[in-house]
């Protein structure tokens, strides 16, 4: 069944595997020395492009019917590569991945694909570089990124400007083999399953919240623990899902073991807030993740809000798909201070105001601000999305046929494996 101005949610959903989380688990089981078992892993290209770069690095990872082992070396021991490292899209991949070889004597380049080579390295790279890795940039801002680390890190405080989980967890990675106390101060709105893990791995670690900012402490006088970790449902994906049924008439879904961590799920603050019926109805802490089970029902229709700059990194992946929510509830709705969605996989600042206006509805950009006028009319709908190979936008937009009175017209859908390969299928299980 094709999804249209009809159609609406109803049933009982799981959400893949958190790419966050499954980029994090196979790179810090390939840290701890023995056998990690790890269930329903995301089977994204993004994250089978971490694995392939593990493996390159020394750690042996055999996937045994539905689960992933992973046999880690210890920190300080991953392996020289013989080839070139491509992380594809992921921006998560190749960050992280070089904060960890950053300390480890080997010498690697780092690529990705049309999209990734045009995305901010610097960010990571000025860090890494003070503790004595050798870093080359091309025009000293993008991918390639040619990397020779130390042997012999500087442990050193560092403090982050940028609200970016990626920029502190390259850090954070960077200490497996920094020997001495590492300190970092960062935007307490960023994720934090980097610190959450290195905990249950009984990782010498410390974490303080102030009103603001996080701030970090870590020594590595302690190995890292195996671990056999079960991933949670992405709420990223789920989002597409859950905002659909929080849009439609007639719709009610129950989302089953979604990964609940605050700063995740400020879409669903968001949704709430706009009058979406949302309901936890289970939840449960495991290895310092909350999981949760939920139910939604659509019970009346969505009203416009404004988000604040500092709300923004608790749901920076799900604007696009609030956006479609916005054009759908009634009055204006603002969502302030956007500037980081302008370096993701594509401009999406820019493509969620191009395509808004393809598909009828009214938005302007001002200093980094979006405004969309939305109210509870079908869109006209009709449009030919520029997605520029972005699976976010290309999702948002493909849900967003469900509030115009034509199809929207999307060439290419392939980019979805990126973070969703089963988004199509799925979708079609729940839609009436
Ligand atoms: C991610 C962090 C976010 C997010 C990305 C995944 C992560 O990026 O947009 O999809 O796994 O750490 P920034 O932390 O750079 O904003």
């Amino acid at each position: 069944m094709s999804l249209n101005k009809h159609s609406f949610i109803r049933g009982i959903y799981y959400p893949p595997g958190d790419k966050s989380i499954s980029h994090r688990i196979l790179i810090l089981a390939g840290q701890a020395i023995g056998k990690s078992e790890i269930y329903n892993l995301l089977e994204g290209e993004d994250v089978i492009n971490t694995l392939k770069a593990m493996r390159l690095l020394g750690v042996k990872i055999e996937k045994k019917g539905n689960k992933y082992h992973v046999f880690g070396v210890p920190p300080g021991g991953l392996f020289q590569p013989n080839k070139i490292i491509d992380f594809g899209n992921s921006g998560t991949g190749i960050r992280l991945i070089s904060g960890l070889i950053s300390s480890n004597n080997i010498k690697v380049k780092l690529v990705g694909d049309s999209s990734l080579s045009k995305r901010p390295m610097k960010r990571v790279t000025e860090h890494l570089s003070r503790i004595g890795a050798v870093i080359q940039l091309r025009k000293k801002l993008f991918p390639p990124i040619k990397l020779k680390g130390t042997g012999n890190a500087v442990p050193l405080t560092f403090e982050i400007l940028i609200p970016s989980a990626q920029i502190k967890s390259a850090i954070m990675l960077s200490t497996l083999n920094t020997k001495g106390t590492v300190k970092i101060k960062e935007f307490k709105s960023t994720r934090d399953h980097t610190e959450n893990m290195l905990m249950s791995m009984g990782y010498n670690i410390k974490v303080k919240e102030g009103l603001t900012h996080r701030f970090i402490e870590m020594k590595n006088n302690k190995d890292l623990n195996t671990i056999n970790y079960n991933v949670p449902g992405d709420p990223s994906s789920a989002a597409f899902f859950i905002s659909a049924a929080c849009l439609k008439p007639g719709s009610r879904l129950i989302v089953k073991n979604i990964l609940f961590n605050k700063t995740r799920v400020g879409f669903i603050k968001t949704l709430k807030k706009m009058g979406g019926e949302i309901k936890l109805i289970r939840k449960r802490k495991i290895h310092n993740e909350l999981i949760a089970d939920l139910e939604i029902e659509q019970k009346r229709n969505l009203k416009s809000t404004t988000l604040k700059s500092f709300d923004i990194p608790m749901q920076i992946d799900e604007i696009p798909i609030l956006s479609i929510a916005a054009s759908f509830a009634k009055g204006l709705t603002i969502f302030k201070g956007l500037k980081e969605l302008t370096v993701k996989e594509s401009n999406r600042l820019q493509l969620i105001h191009e395509n808004l206006r393809k598909i009828g509805v009214k938005s302007k950009i001002e200093n980094y601000d979006l405004y969309i006028y939305g109210n509870h009319d079908l869109k006209r709908g009709g449009g030919v999305i520029k997605h520029n190979d972005d699976h976010r936008i290309l999702m948002s937009f493909f849900i967003a046929n469900m509030i115009c009175e034509k199809n929207n017209i999307i060439k290419d859908k392939s980019c979805v494996k990126t973070s969703y390969p089963t988004f199509f299928k799925d979708i079609s299980k729940f839609i009436n």
